[in-house]
């Protein structure tokens, strides 16, 4: 029976989600924890990847190949990359893209991935219209933006370093795993959709920002991804 993967990095992006699972069975791969279970009729598989593109892809690839995802969803937090774009406001992914692959020195872009078609990955329109609609239904008093996330193995906190990251791709948001799940997603042609929460601003503040909003942040997408889930 296939099913709807839902992954985050850590564990507070997702415990939420796997307390609503029912008949939940629990399968231990990779060092990590697939927590198979139904929501509102549909077989859903909540997993915690660990943090960064490699763990984010393996996790991708197990949920195809053992649990036959046909739609993978990313959920979590992210740094701003948009002055427009506030604390605990909602990302929601057209595409997404490697910021750190440079392989500029064989005549690829900065973050072109050597020998692929694609240079970012497209989020799937349907997921993203359903995820706009929820954030709509219970997010009310937060903004929503539909824009490309950014992905790398830094957590992005010097202003400088941002600055290079939009001048370079216009991001909306920076993160550490949602181009390596829209990577495998492709690569399997099943449809997937990040969803991130911002925590901060990715600057200098970022520390600060970072444990103070967190929480508040992954509430609004949790409360997103849930609905959203329903809907499906
Ligand atoms: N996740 C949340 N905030 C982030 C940041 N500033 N950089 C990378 N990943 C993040």
């Amino acid at each position: 029976m296939k099913c709807i993967g839902v992954i985050g990095a850590m564990e507070q992006e997702i415990s939420r989600l796997k307390e609503k699972l029912e008949n939940v069975k629990i399968t231990r791969k990779a060092s990590m924890d697939f927590y198979e279970g139904n929501l509102d009729g549909k077989r859903v598989v909540v997993v915690k990847s660990g943090i960064c593109k490699v763990n984010a892809g393996i996790c991708t690839q197990i949920l195809v190949d053992l649990f036959e995802a046909e739609a993978v969803i990313n959920t979590g937090i992210a740094g701003s990359l948009n002055k427009d774009i506030n604390i605990g406001d909602i990302v929601v992914s057209t595409d997404v893209l490697q910021h750190d692959v440079d392989a500029r020195i064989f005549g690829y872009s900065r973050g072109q991935i050597p020998q692929m078609d694609a240079f970012s990955f497209q989020a799937d329109e349907g997921l993203r219209r359903l995820a706009v609609q929820a954030c709509c239904e219970v997010n009310p008093d937060i903004q929503i933006f539909e824009g490309r996330i950014v992905s790398g193995d830094q957590f992005i906190s010097d202003k400088k370093v941002k600055d290079d990251i939009v001048g370079e791709f216009g991001g909306f948001a920076v993160e550490m795993e949602g181009a390596a799940i829209g990577q495998a997603a492709c690569l399997n042609e099943i449809p997937f959709l990040v969803i991130r929460a911002i925590s901060d601003k990715a600057d200098g503040s970022a520390q600060m920002d970072y444990t103070e909003f967190e929480s508040a942040a992954i509430e609004h997408s949790v409360k997103l991804t849930y609905k959203m889930l329903q809907k499906m």
